[in-house]
């Protein structure tokens, strides 16, 4: 009978401490001490057993009940604290990492942009999305019969404003409000009634640049943009201006990177044709052109005795250049997968 008493204390006690809740603890509870429990026979059945074992049986037996009543104590104990600590830090768990975020990809090339252009001596000006009809196109030279306004066709409110089709509305703006002279940047969001694809959206943004001043020249212009181009794509970057034709400026001119892949000589070092470039030497970038006449009039600037150049580009044009990006429509897809690799 000691042995079963010995035994029946070393099952209750692994029984106990394996209880993982507190249900299983009531369960070894009844088993092992209830009152129907084989130990509780054995306690009740002392006084019928013969003198000589009812020393030792008692004390094995009574050694036995505290040692399982203390054991569901302490398990009482131990569960009641972890059910406690259930909302609390458990401080030795590994952390949880916040990602740090960073600005768009096309936030990343506007701040180089301007960056740029601000040790220039340009200074950022703000324009209205929603604009009328005569920031936009008007006051740009841009008559209502004028061809050009099938290129810039938008998205029109019922009150006959409209979402601005570049940011040179932002000139007149500027000129408006201040007398020459004038060097100014904006930059921000613009849209056209195009039919979306890989190369196409209907919102898009623009920087452009603005210098008014007296003795400003198409030399001045080049500069600019050459200076522009060598901090934008590197040191070794020419720039070419190719004759063109914009209503708000004379002359006009679309002007050309050459490609910072090939070094501009449209074929790579294995001899196969620039992928960046298309084989050509040189990377379309923007517009450009001496402020209008018809413009510096529509401000109130003289123009005889003031000149000035003004120049856009397109961020999305310049972001895919620089990253390798072939789909415009990433930019605003709002993929994790895409935004995060910038
Ligand atoms: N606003 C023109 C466009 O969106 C670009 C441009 C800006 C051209 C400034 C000349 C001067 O097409």
């Amino acid at each position: 009978m000691l042995e079963e008493i010995a035994n029946l204390e070393k099952q209750a006690l692994t029984t106990i401490a394996d209880a993982g809740d507190e249900q299983s603890l009531e369960e070894a509870r009844v088993q092992f001490f209830g009152r129907r429990s084989r130990l509780r026979q054995i306690l009740s059945g002392i006084g019928k057993l013969p003198g000589d074992q009812r020393r030792s049986v008692g004390q094995a037996a009574g050694a036995a009940q505290k040692a399982i009543e203390s054991a569901l104590a302490v398990r009482q104990q131990a569960l009641a604290a972890a059910a406690e600590a259930g909302d609390a830090i458990d401080v030795t768990l590994p952390g949880r990492r916040r990602r740090a975020g960073a600005p768009h990809p096309l936030t990343q090339i506007i701040d180089d942009l301007v960056s740029v252009l601000a040790g220039m001596g340009f200074s950022v000006a703000d324009g209205p999305e929603v604009e009328d009809e005569y920031h936009n196109f008007d006051a740009l030279n841009t008559p209502a019969d004028h061809p050009v306004r099938d290129l810039h066709d938008t998205f029109y409110l019922r009150d006959g404003r409209l979402l601005r089709t570049h940011t040179s509305t932002v000139q007149i703006r500027v000129m408006e409000s201040q007398p020459p002279p004038v060097r100014v940047i904006s930059h921000g969001r613009t849209y056209r009634r195009d039919t979306v694809d890989a190369t196409h959206h209907m919102v898009f943004h623009q920087i452009e640049g603005l210098y008014v001043d007296r003795g400003v020249s198409l030399g001045d212009l080049k500069s600019t943009l050459n200076a522009l181009g060598r901090r934008l794509m590197g040191e070794r970057t020419n720039i070419r201006l190719r004759p063109h034709f914009f209503p708000f400026t004379e002359p006009s001119v679309e002007y050309d990177f050459s490609c910072s892949l090939c070094g501009g000589t449209g074929s790579l070092a294995d001899g196969s044709g620039c992928r960046v470039c298309k084989g050509t030497g040189w990377i379309e970038i923007g517009g450009a052109g001496m402020v209008d006449p018809n413009v510096f009039a529509a401000v109130g600037y003289d123009p005889e005795e003031y000149t000035g150049f003004a120049f856009g580009l397109g961020i999305e044009r310049i972001a895919m250049i620089c990253h390798g990006i072939d789909d415009i429509r990433l930019f605003l897809d709002s993929d994790l997968r895409f935004t995060r690799q910038f």
